[in-house]
């Protein structure tokens, strides 16, 4: 028989052994996350009772933009979501291209109303026959290398942004994602070459398009192309002159650094760095293209002779007195060389 001294000791051993017991359970089901993740966890699981497949507040925390955890570590590699992506996707897909889109529609058609009004600008006397140096070899190289990587890039860069709305219903998944595939590897490749092509064009033809007397007149009367008399001018006109700085110069660097940003993104460069690189990009190459669409247009069908500089190096005497009057007096008056002032016109440039 325990004695009473022996059942108060078991008694006191037993308690001890319960309220450990009982601490230990305690502790076992505390909460292993703090208390607002385990509410939020809580009302997660109810939810999907609710609403099933609803889980919008992991969504929300994600869309957030605060860091969350991932196993591989680099830059922004730890947001998940970045939320600015949606406000450039938006902008991207709809206010940018759609009014850049129209801008060029609007160009074109612009350039075909004063095409049907005007016709080609032609010369009031005949060609002489006798030629004027007006380009050098180099300045025709850098021009046309110029030239050639910006009807590249444009076309590329047109397949890449409305491609999808306008090119893939008419041709189909095959068809278009080699054509997708095709323009955006040219574009990449062909990019940096724009960008030596235009900083050479920049250094080549800066000097001459320094700002002269005559300009300003030039550009008040839209150089006269409305009417029949040409505004006299030096070796390029102040519309050309305007073309260079704005168009070569400005857009040309800004399209310039924009484009690398998109085409080297291996500098560690942010998502909302690229995200404005590429609202910027396409607002200057949309101006751009709206300058070279007009620019194409006057050295091509809207003046008659104006491609011959270009194309040959040389240009008819009549050509230069009509169209660069201040130009021609210098040279005919021997203040100013020609392009390579020595060299001799191929043959076939000196029968006119
Ligand atoms: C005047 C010349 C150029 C024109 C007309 C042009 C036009 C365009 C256009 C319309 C886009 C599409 C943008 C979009 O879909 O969101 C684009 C994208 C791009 N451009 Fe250009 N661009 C020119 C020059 C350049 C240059 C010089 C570079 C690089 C040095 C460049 C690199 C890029 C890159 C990397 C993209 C993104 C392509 C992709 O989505 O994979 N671009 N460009």
């Amino acid at each position: 028989m325990p004695s009473t001294r022996d059942r108060i000791l078991r008694l006191a051993g037993a308690v001890v052994v319960a309220a450990l017991l009982g601490a230990g359970a305690a502790g076992a089901q505390s909460p292993a996350v703090n208390p607002g993740e385990a509410d939020s966890a809580k009302q997660q699981a109810l939810r999907q009772q609710t609403q099933p497949l609803n889980n919008q507040p992991m969504w929300s925390e994600v869309r957030s933009g605060q860091k969350q955890y991932t196993s591989i570590q680099g830059r922004e590699t730890d947001i998940l979501m970045q939320p600015q992506g949606q406000t450039w996707r938006a902008l991207r897909n709809s206010e940018v291209s759609v009014y850049g889109g129209w801008a060029l529609v609007g160009i074109l058609l612009l350039i075909g109303a004063f095409y049907w009004w005007r016709g080609p600008i032609e010369l009031h006397e005949p060609y002489t026959g006798r030629k004027i140096r007006r380009f050098s070899d180099w300045e025709r190289i850098v021009h046309w290398s110029t030239a050639g990587s910006f009807v590249v890039l444009a076309i590329s860069g047109l397949i890449i942004l409305f491609g999808k709305n306008l090119l893939l219903p008419v041709f189909g998944y095959t068809l278009f994602s080699w054509l997708a595939t095709l323009a955006k590897n040219l574009h990449n490749f062909v990019g940096p070459l724009f960008v030596a092509c235009v900083a050479l064009l920049v250094l080549t033809f800066a000097r001459k398009n320094l700002p002269q007397t005559g300009d300003l007149k030039w550009l008040l009367n839209f150089g006269g192309l409305l009417s029949d008399r040409e505004v006299p001018s030096h070796k390029f006109n102040a519309g050309e002159k305007l073309w260079f700085w704005g168009g070569a110069l400005l857009l040309g660097a800004v399209i310039s650094v924009t484009g690398l940003v998109l085409d080297f993104p291996n500098f560690n460069q942010t998502r909302g760095t690229m995200q404005v690189s590429n609202i910027v990009h396409l607002i200057a190459t949309t101006l751009f293209m709206m300058g070279a669409f007009a620019h194409i247009y006057i050295g091509t069908i809207g003046m008659r002779g104006a491609i011959d500089g270009m194309k040959t190096g040389y240009v008819d005497e009549t050509w230069a007195k009509e169209h660069h009057e201040y130009w021609y007096n210098d040279i005919k008056a021997g203040r100013i060389p020609t392009e390579d002032a020595g060299a001799a016109p191929p043959m076939r440039e000196r029968i006119a």
